[in-house]
């Protein structure tokens, strides 16, 4: 196991990602009933674009740089001065208030916070997170960023497994985000696919969230195909390329695959997708949203 998100934190395809699971999360708290957000990847919870992993990349300058922008509107490019739809404005104001809480400054982007950080900065009283790592650097980095918050707690253990024995909660209630490495592709794909059946056997209700990366189309198809098969009421497709999908060598997009999504949350997505796609596109930019499997 040789990632480390710290290379990639804050990148094109954490911005959709982590858009997506705010608007996941207030969804979810619009019910005063609590629930457990279960992070299965979680890495390390917050990350310094200024470390040399992120300089070395230098792939927040084509994600979060460009939606973020801490300067005084009159020295913004153009096309960030658009009006937010308010999932954006969501992800916006999380980051800013992260890097004021790290860093006592609002005037400029210096760190990044992870899902399970976001996470944990949203969560009410009557919600939790556990949000497990398998790297015990990054499980230690992962304990100490979640320590002050009482309701969150960081487990040494693998996603997948913790899925099957944390399923179904006392809550009742659940909101699983699958996020892995995808370091051989195939059998990630296999391992989240299981997953995602342990987890509606179990809790059929279950709110699920998928990351993953696209490289060429036809390598997510078959992947696509299983999804809308699993055993859920829906399955919405959220999907971003930052240029054609033609080179097998490089990440060309990404996309989040929602599983039982709430109530209307395609119609969130609809308005901030094209604000996504001007933002961080780069060449011949695509974005979709489609339902793989919808309630009837
Ligand atoms: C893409 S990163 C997670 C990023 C994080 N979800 C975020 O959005 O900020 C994937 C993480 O999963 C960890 N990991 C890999 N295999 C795992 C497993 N089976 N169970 C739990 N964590 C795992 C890696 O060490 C890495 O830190």
């Amino acid at each position: 196991m040789n990632y480390r998100h710290s290379f990639h934190a804050g990148n094109f395809a954490d911005v959709l990602k982590h858009v997506t699971l705010l608007g996941l999360i207030d969804a979810m708290q619009r019910k005063d009933k609590g629930f457990l957000l279960l992070d299965t990847h979680a890495g390390r919870g917050g990350y310094l674009l200024e470390s040399s992993e992120a300089q070395r990349t230098g792939e927040c300058e084509g994600g979060v740089c460009r939606v973020v922008d801490l300067r005084p509107p009159e020295q913004q490019p153009k096309r960030q001065q658009l009006s937010p739809a308010p999932l954006l404005r969501s992800y916006v104001d999380a980051v800013r208030t992260f890097n004021v809480a790290t860093h006592g400054d609002a005037s400029a982007l210096r760190a990044y916070p992870g899902s399970p950080l976001l996470a944990a900065r949203t969560l009410r009283p009557q919600d939790r997170l556990i949000a497990c790592e398998l790297q015990p650097t990054e499980h230690k980095a992962l304990g100490e960023a979640l320590g002050p918050f009482a309701n969150a707690r960081a487990e040494l253990r693998d996603g997948y497994a913790a899925v099957k024995a944390l399923m179904p909660p006392v809550e009742r209630r659940a909101l699983i985000l699958i996020d892995p490495p995808f370091e051989a592709q195939e059998a990630e794909f296999d391992a989240i696919l299981a997953s995602v059946r342990d987890a509606l056997q179990r809790l059929p209700s279950a709110v699920i969230a998928v990351w993953f990366p696209i490289k060429r189309r036809a390598g997510v198809q078959r992947f696509l195909r299983r999804a809308a098969d699993q055993p859920a009421t829906s399955v919405l497709l959220a999907e971003l390329l930052v240029r054609p999908d033609d080179s097998p060598l490089r990440m060309n997009g990404s996309g989040m695959l929602l599983i039982n999504p709430p109530w209307q949350f395609d119609q969130q997505l609809a308005q901030v997708m094209p604000q996504l796609r001007s933002l961080m596109g780069e060449n011949e930019p695509t974005s979709d949203l489609r339902w793989l499997k919808q309630a009837d």
